[in-house]
């Protein structure tokens, strides 16, 4: 799969889907920049990946903020000359709490980190994709996002609004020379997880790296016929 060469920029690159997307780019020589939002993020990375941490680049990024993000990106192409990749993995969860009892600002904490987060990198990044008519995205949506469960309305709406925001910017890009596609996981096999659910069955639950290699795929000059996907990347989960 022939993405060598290329710049590729992760958000949410330092956490532990991040970390193993970062891995995969890095290993096939092209040039990666990850965005953090605390310092620590950093060092935490560089501590898990001592022999990554020379080879990627850190850029500060509140991923909800459009004027940050506008530096963001205008950093990355400082640094790099251009983008040709873009990965939007910054994410998270909120369960367990009925729709009723929902406090606005935790409504707000989901849809600003898991969608609006997308919309803003992808709306400033893909001006200078279709600049150069070339360009990859992928987002991560979730199994979640297709259908609406009991104490996760705004993680379901988050997410389901992930796929489709894909869906939209897939169509007006179609003739720029550029692929946005989402993947959908489930359960993923992190340390939280296994935390969370100790006595479950984590044989069935999907490895990072083994997502990594799909989000590695979309992006690949092999898959340019695959434009507004959303892959399901369950395993058995
Ligand atoms: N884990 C699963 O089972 C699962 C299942 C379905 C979908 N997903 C999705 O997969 C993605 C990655 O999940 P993960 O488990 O790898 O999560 P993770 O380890 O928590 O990674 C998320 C990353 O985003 C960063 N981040 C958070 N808020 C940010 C902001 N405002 N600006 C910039 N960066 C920010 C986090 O920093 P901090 O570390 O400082 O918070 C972290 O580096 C997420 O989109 C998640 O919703 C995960």
């Amino acid at each position: 799969m022939k993405t060598k060469n290329r710049n590729v920029l992760i958000t949410g690159g330092t956490g532990i889907l991040g970390s193993a997307v970062t891995k995969a780019y890095l290993a096939k020589g092209n040039s990666v920049a990850v965005t953090y939002l605390f310092d620590n993020e950093v060092e935490r990375f560089k501590q898990h990946n001592p022999e990554l941490s020379d080879d990627v680049t850190f850029l500060f990024a509140n991923v909800t903020d459009e004027a940050e993000v506008q530096n963001t990106i205008q950093d990355f192409i400082t640094q790099f000359g251009h983008i040709d990749i873009l990965v939007n993995i910054v994410g998270g969860f909120i369960g367990g709490i009925p729709t009723a009892e929902l406090e606005e600002e935790r409504w707000d904490f989901m849809m600003n980190l898991n969608l609006k987060s997308v919309y803003l990198c992808c709306k400033i990044t893909i001006p200078h994709m279709t600049e150069r008519g070339y360009g990859k995205i992928v987002n991560v949506s979730a199994r979640a996002g297709l259908k609406g469960e009991a104490g996760l309305s705004a993680y379901c709406v988050s997410k389901g609004g992930v796929r489709t925001l894909t869906e939209s910017l897939a169509a007006e890009v179609m003739d720029s020379g550029i692929n946005v596609n989402c993947i959908m996981p489930s359960i993923m096999d992190t340390p939280m997880n296994r935390e969370a659910m100790p006595d479950a069955d984590h044989s069935r639950w999907v490895k990072p790296e083994d997502v990594a290699k799909v989000i590695y795929f979309l992006t690949s000059d092999d898959s340019a016929i695959i434009n507004g996907a959303a892959i399901p990347v369950y395993g058995r989960a």
